[in-house]
């Protein structure tokens, strides 16, 4: 079962996508590390993130290895990786990696902006997750300040606002809804919430259309 998790930025992807992970057994990749990672090798580099055929060598440079790099998390990382994520031959190169994934046998959980609609179109489940810019901001900014840092809610939420218009503007792989997907909007739900709705969303998904009787008695 390959299950697609799209959505904006802080919108609780990550969270879902490894609780759901957990809990049907199946492996879990965060495909945001893959721009994160990219994005780093370009600042270590000194190298220019709006140059897309600096950005695709290093995209295509990348050790997997390279995305335990707890740097990589970071609100920093997450700016950078939205920078080289516009370049339609970065996505190409990490193209081929993502869809081995997904189709490793038994399946398996994907989070990111275009599983559904381009990493796996062929997902037997897509969620969109999603929430308003200012829940999203506020959750970003609770999250950042229990790490310790100090950070201005009007700062997150203006850096959501251009993310999401980078993510969403961009011409190759933009950030929207699969005409599959299904819509989970977590502007009101804690976590635990979020994770029972999803849960039930794939049941649904693995018990298929109900049978009409006509088609069972032929
Ligand atoms: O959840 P958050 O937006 O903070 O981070 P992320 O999912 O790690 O994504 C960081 C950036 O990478 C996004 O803003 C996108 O521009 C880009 N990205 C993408 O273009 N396609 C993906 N499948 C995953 C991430």
């Amino acid at each position: 079962m390959i299950i697609a998790i799209d959505g904006p930025a802080a919108a609780g992807k990550g969270t879902l996508a490894a609780r759901l992970a957990a809990h049907f057994r199946l492996p879990y990749l965060d495909t945001g590390l893959l721009y994160r990672a990219v994005g780093k090798r370009i600042a270590d580099r000194g190298l220019d993130p709006g140059d897309p055929a600096a950005s695709a060598a290093e995209a295509r440079a990348l050790d997997p290895d390279e995305l335990a790099n707890p740097t990589l998390r970071g609100h920093d990382a997450g700016e950078l990786a939205s920078r080289i994520a516009v370049h339609p031959e970065v996505r190409e190169a990490l193209l081929a990696f993502q869809r081995d994934f997904a189709h490793r046998p038994g399946g398996a959980v994907l989070d990111g902006r275009d599983i559904g609609s381009t990493v796996a179109p062929d997902a037997d489940v897509k969620i969109f997750v999603t929430a308003s810019a200012e829940v999203r901001a506020r959750r970003r900014t609770d999250e950042l300040r229990a790490k310790g840092r100090e950070v201005d809610f009007a700062r997150i939420l203006d850096e959501i606002r251009g993310r999401d218009a980078r993510d969403a503007g961009r011409a190759t792989a933009p950030l929207l809804a699969a005409h599959d997907a299904v819509i989970l909007d977590t502007s009101t739900l804690d976590a635990d919430q979020v994770f029972a709705a999803a849960v039930a969303i794939i049941e649904t998904a693995r018990r298929g259309p109900p049978v009409s009787p006509d088609s069972v008695l032929g």
